[in-house]
């Protein structure tokens, strides 16, 4: 089967065998098979966070389980539950339409609901675990269902214990908790400024949601235009003596204090600075408006990407001393 179609880099791959869930019991099913013929399991949701770096062996799960809920209101806080499948920007716009606020910082970002909590999504000042409340997941090794609440996911940037045991837990249906009453999140600086410009005095999250959708479009590429996996460094974090260091050399560079002693960098500052931003090497390329962007021009492989990717991590780390980290999940190969 050719994943063209089932990953946002739109990189041309096979997988041996491919499956499309709807139901837990589907699920099972599909791993009695792989379980039976000795086949390696990977599970997909919307394939917005990886790069396919060669064929994917065995069987490819690709979890589309639909349906979202009100589960519970208490007072002000609503509990609303997803499958796996559901899409997550229509989940968003979902919540809204139900009168709910919470979501609407996380708007726009590609993917699916049960692929949100493995690398804790995030944007505009908020991240998943703000809003989560538990989810249930499959434990591939006891083939059982468990239950997972904030504290068990170990929620950190980009990172949790799902992303840390690629393989292991399938997850099945994420519950978050909502407010009836807007709360405005505007600390990120041209959130804030968009925000400003509307004059409006309360809180509204339809209008966060919009305008969250309008910045991320002018400077994200659509996947369904240009290839690409949205970020595909994660934004390094560098001691505060590190950061002051850089800061002398560089005193524009933007620097997000976390705690007293560590400071999280701008990886597509960095890149920018290095001068990739536009650059391009054949089939690939870095975003012309966000460097943190690598792009399929066309016919990309994961190689392509990877020497990409390698070149610019070289080059940030002899001209800053500072180590990127990639960002997206490496499938295949
Ligand atoms: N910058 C540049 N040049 C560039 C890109 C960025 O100078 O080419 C500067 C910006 O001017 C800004 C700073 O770097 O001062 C940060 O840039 P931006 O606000 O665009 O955010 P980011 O750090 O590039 C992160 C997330 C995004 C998320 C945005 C908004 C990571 C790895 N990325 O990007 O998440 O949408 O903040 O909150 O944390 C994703 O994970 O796929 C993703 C898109």
């Amino acid at each position: 089967v050719d994943l063209r179609h089932y990953n946002t880099f739109g990189i041309c791959e096979p997988a041996d065998h491919l499956v499309e869930v709807e139901t837990l019991s589907q699920l099972l099913d599909a791993l009695a098979l792989a379980d039976r013929h000795g086949w390696a399991v990977t599970i997909l949701g919307g394939g917005s966070n990886v790069v396919l770096g060669g064929p994917v062996p065995g069987l490819l799960i690709c979890m589309r389980s639909l349906g979202r809920r009100v589960l519970a209101r208490h007072d002000d806080a609503v509990l609303i539950e997803a499958a796996a499948g559901e899409n997550w920007h229509r989940l968003v716009a979902w919540s809204l339409d139900q009168g709910l606020s919470g979501l609407e910082n996380l708007s726009l970002i590609p993917g699916t609901t049960g692929a949100a909590p493995v690398q804790n999504i995030g944007a505009y000042g908020i991240e998943l675990a703000d809003v989560f409340d538990s989810l249930d997941a499959l434990d591939r090794k006891t083939a059982q269902v468990l239950r997972f609440d904030r504290q068990a996911c170990d929620f950190g940037y980009r990172d949790s214990v799902f992303k840390r045991h690629p393989g292991r837990f399938v997850i099945l249906q994420v519950r978050l908790r909502l407010s009836r009453t807007p709360r405005l999140r505007v600390d990120y600086a041209p959130l804030r400024a968009a925000w400003d410009e509307t004059g409006l005095t309360r809180p509204d999250s339809r209008v966060v949601a919009e305008l969250v959708c309008r910045i991320r479009r002018s400077k994200l590429p659509d996947p369904a235009l240009i290839g690409n996996a949205g970020s595909f460094f994660k934004n390094p974090v560098v001691s505060s003596e590190q950061a002051e260091r850089l800061r002398r050399d560089h005193p524009a560079m933007p620097c997000y204090p976390q705690g007293v002693d560590s400071v999280k960098l701008a990886a597509g500052w960095l890149i920018d600075q290095a001068g990739w931003r536009g650059l391009r090497r054949g089939t690939v390329g870095v975003h012309r408006d966000q460097a943190l962007v690598l792009v399929n021009h066309g016919g990309a492989k994961g190689k392509d990407v990877m020497a990409l990717a390698d070149e610019i991590r070289s080059d940030v780390g002899s001209r800053f001393g500072v180590a990127l980290e990639m960002e997206p999940q490496l499938l295949g190969g």
